[in-house]
């Protein structure tokens, strides 16, 4: 794989607009749900991420017709031509395990890889499997491959165990063309599963939800074509609100949905960030003196384990003593080790993270091991005095569009080699 490497002069203050992209974490089962009809699905504010170019690549391996030019996508599968999604194209994504549910729902088999994605801990697949089976789909699994099966899958009164994001996304893409009724508990809330619902629902699915984490869906012969802009990204905006916080004179995130990071402007408001917030943008002005807070990740509401990384290179410029608490996985604080390289002062006891404030930091040379992590160590970066360089950065594409382009328009000094 390319090694790209980034090299960052930090200390240099940040200012202007920045626009954030489609969520990449809702445009991934968006996309799935294209395997549901045989008609064209468009899509705009798709963001050009590396993660999105895979698994429109799975969709074309199953028999996909389309284009993706800029922020568009129209595509539709006419017919699946093939059962299985390569291991090739899907090793590094969750976009192999989010098509489970649709194939069988469609074409009632499929053979998918087991699920990658970024290096955070154990990311168990359990409850997608239990579901689907109890909709009637045999499985099996052989060494790094599922092989699924079922006739026309019926509905189910199914209760999730604890929440899953894909978990949730997939059943909901199986039950729609399901026989019968599903009724789903204990569903995942976060808007990109929202995104999901909106789009299936235009598609012509009949999904009745409440808030409380319950949809009951009733299942339909066929779905058909739709259009459909997908939300904006809610943590490439919390990332670079807090590279605001950190760096900025005055930074604009543009085309936010702020009630989508509640949790995360709490946190701000906590430690004494200017944030100012606007119907579709949010402001932050730096400088502010920030002081320590203390978060707990957790499912939507809640703080979001994918801002977690970045929130920890932002308190080392706290002062006092922050608490971090990752909850929802099991070893998702491999930055820490970067961002000490870089002088930052934290401790991992468990799944807490303990962050003394307010270390000074001094460029380093990093190597990331995840997506959200990458971002983090951008953020030490700007923070730093001298030059970063942060090699295996390719983590970085799969999920941030244009991050280095988007950051040298702020101000930010920052350039990118490939290897
Ligand atoms: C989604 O992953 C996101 N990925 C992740 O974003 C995000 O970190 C995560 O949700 C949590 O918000 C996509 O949407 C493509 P989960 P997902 O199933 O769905 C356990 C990023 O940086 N669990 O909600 O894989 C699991 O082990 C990425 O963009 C089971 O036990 O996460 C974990 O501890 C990384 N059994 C917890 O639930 C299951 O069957 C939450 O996982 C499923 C999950």
């Amino acid at each position: 794989m390319q090694n790209i490497v980034i090299s960052i002069q930090g200390r240099r203050p940040l200012t202007g607009d920045v626009t954030v992209a489609g969520a990449k974490n809702a445009a991934l089962p968006d996309l799935a749900a294209v395997c549901l009809s045989g008609e064209a699905i468009e899509f705009s504010n798709v963001p050009q991420v590396e993660d999105i170019k895979v698994m429109f690549a799975a969709l074309r391996e199953i028999g996909a017709l389309g284009e993706m030019r800029g922020d568009l996508i129209r595509v539709a599968i006419p017919e699946i031509r093939s059962d299985e999604v390569s291991q090739g194209i899907v090793r590094t994504t969750r976009a192999s395990i989010l098509l489970l549910g649709p194939m069988l729902a469609r074409h009632g088999r499929a053979k998918v890889t087991l699920p990658g994605g970024c290096a955070i801990g154990e990311r168990k697949i359990d409850f997608h499997l239990q579901g689907l089976q109890r909709m009637g789909a045999e499985i099996r699994s052989e060494r790094e491959f599922l092989e699924a099966r079922c006739r026309r899958l019926r509905g189910i009164e199914y209760s999730f165990p604890a929440r899953t994001v894909t978990g949730t996304e997939n059943l909901l893409m199986a039950a729609v063309l399901a026989e019968g009724t599903t009724v789903l508990h204990n569903c995942a809330l976060e808007p990109e599963v929202e995104d999901l619902v909106v789009l299936l629902r235009d598609m012509g699915a009949d999904i009745a939800g409440a808030s409380d984490g319950t949809w009951i869906i009733r299942g339909r012969t066929a779905l058909h074509g739709a259009r459909h802009r997908v939300i904006p990204d809610r943590i490439e905006a919390g990332t670079y609100l807090m590279a605001g916080c950190l760096a900025g004179n005055e930074i604009h995130v543009q085309g936010v949905v702020p009630e989508h990071l509640g949790s995360l402007l709490d946190v701000l408001g906590a430690m004494g960030a200017a944030v100012s917030v606007f119907p579709q943008a949010l402001h932050v002005r730096g400088g502010a003196a920030l002081a320590a807070a203390d978060l707990v990740t957790a499912p939507f509401p809640g703080f979001p384990t994918d801002l977690q990384a970045q929130a920890t290179a932002l308190l080392t410029q706290a002062e006092g003593v922050s608490r971090v608490r990752e909850t929802i996985f099991n070893d998702r604080f491999h930055h820490v080790r970067e961002l000490r390289r870089l002088g930052a002062d934290i401790v991992v006891k468990g799944d807490t993270a303990v962050v003394r404030g307010r270390s000074p930091l001094r460029g380093a040379t990093l190597r990331t091991t995840d997506l959200r992590a990458s971002a983090a160590l951008v953020l030490g970066a700007l923070a730093a005095e001298g030059e970063t360089v942060i090699e295996n950065s390719y983590q970085l594409f799969r999920g941030y569009e244009n991050l280095p382009e988007k950051l040298q328009k702020l101000g930010a000094d920052i350039t990118i080699r490939r290897e």
